[in-house]
């Protein structure tokens, strides 16, 4: 008998209306395999982390430990600010890493991916990324690495990837869904 779906949290560090990393997200979503549910974990209601709150965290910051509590498999995607991972991004990660002893990321299975409009692709903030998920023994897809470039006709009408960059995230995707049944269990 077949297991239920992976549950994997999409967690996009950003927060901005339009933001590229969540179209990214959305067409990522669209290219799972069946054997894999992808749901995005929202970090916008999080407050900031603040040391003082680790006994009696915030219900936002519950919600989003629940979360992830949750699922077996986590997708990051991330844009780069500053040659670093956005602030947002970092704030909801140290959330879940608390408080101490009661960590909800060790073990999992995770991608990192990013887009932006610049030429390197967030190559440094994925780098800053997988340093951060080390410390929290979460075990981090190394390759197929995936820096997006977004060209003004990266995403066609309906929010797809052009047909090149379609086929590069669903070999992506097909290389994480892998990962995430070699780990996963
Ligand atoms: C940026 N941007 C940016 N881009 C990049 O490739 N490398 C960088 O270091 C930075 N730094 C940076 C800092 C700050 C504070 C902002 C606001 C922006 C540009 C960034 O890639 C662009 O705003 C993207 O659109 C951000 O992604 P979302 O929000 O569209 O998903």
């Amino acid at each position: 008998m077949g297991r239920d779906p992976y549950r994997i949290a999409v967690i996009v560090g950003s927060l901005r209306r339009e933001s590229i990393n969540r179209r990214l997200s959305e067409a990522l979503i669209r290219l799972a395999p069946p054997d894999l549910a992808l749901q995005r974990v929202g970090i916008g209601d999080l407050p900031l982390y603040n040391q003082d709150d680790d006994e009696r965290q915030a219900a936002p910051v519950l919600r989003f430990k629940g979360e992830i509590e949750a699922s077996e498999g986590l997708i990051f995607v991330t844009p780069e600010y500053n040659r670093s991972i956005p602030g947002v991004l970092k704030n909801a990660i140290d959330h879940g890493s608390r408080p101490y002893g009661k960590s909800v990321w060790g073990g999992r299975p995770a991608g990192v991916i990013g887009a932006t409009f610049g030429m390197i692709g967030t190559a440094a903030a994925q780098q800053h990324l997988r340093n951060v998920l080390a410390c929290l023994n979460v075990r981090t897809m190394g390759q197929p690495e995936a820096f997006i470039r977004i060209t003004d006709d990266f995403f066609d009408p309906e929010g797809n990837a052009g047909p090149e960059s379609r086929e590069f995230l669903q070999k992506w995707m097909k290389r994480f869904a892998a990962w995430v049944r070699l780990h996963a269990d």
